[in-house]
């Protein structure tokens, strides 16, 4: 899943297309339909959804679906992929979008990967991470990857049910 600004600036193919396995369903909020039809997104070559606030319409392995302006985005995002039987999301960015997951505490893993090579001068802040626990760090050549979980989920799943 991508924000508008990620789709807009990197038009991403968001397909799997260096390893085997099955293609992820692409999704993207875009609520004001900004994104061009001519980019990747829309390619029509995986399934792919596009949360918006203008149309709910279904056309081959294309669903525009339709979020209600005067709630929150992300519970309607997540209530509407658990009524499309998707039950794993990974949250590719940009930071705004993975800010709002993070703020909601609805995120169960998150893999920060670093570089020590590499020097971006003008990017974007990474999200602020809070309430993560790192259970996991893993090197490959210049790439470090840290694995941690959301600690209030790790908490609560200790506690005995109610
Ligand atoms: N380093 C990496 O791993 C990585 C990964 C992905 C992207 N990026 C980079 O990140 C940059 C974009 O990041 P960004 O933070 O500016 O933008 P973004 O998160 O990609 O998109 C932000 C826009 O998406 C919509 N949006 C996101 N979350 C929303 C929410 N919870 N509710 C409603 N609307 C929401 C809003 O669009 P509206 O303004 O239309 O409401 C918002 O302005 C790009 O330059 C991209 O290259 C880096």
């Amino acid at each position: 899943m991508i924000g508008t600004t990620t789709a807009l600036k990197d038009d991403p193919a968001l397909t799997n297309r260096l390893w085997q396995g099955a293609q992820p369903v692409r999704i993207a909020i875009d609520t004001e339909l900004r994104v061009p039809l001519s980019y990747k997104l829309y390619d029509r070559s995986v399934r792919t959804i596009i949360f918006n606030t203008h149309k709910q319409q279904e056309e081959d392995n294309l669903l525009f679906y339709k979020l209600e302006r005067d709630h929150s985005f992300v519970p309607q995002m997540l209530q509407a992929l658990y009524q499309l039987n998707i039950q794993s999301v990974l949250v590719e960015g940009g930071t705004k979008l993975l800010q709002s997951f993070i703020d909601g505490g609805v995120w169960d893993e998150t893999r920060i990967i670093t570089n020590t090579d590499m020097l971006i001068q003008e990017g974007l802040n990474a999200p602020a991470l809070s309430n993560a626990s790192l259970i996991k760090k893993e090197t490959y050549l210049n790439d470090s990857i840290h694995y941690y979980l959301n600690l209030s989920l790790t908490i609560n799943s200790l506690l005995p049910a109610e």
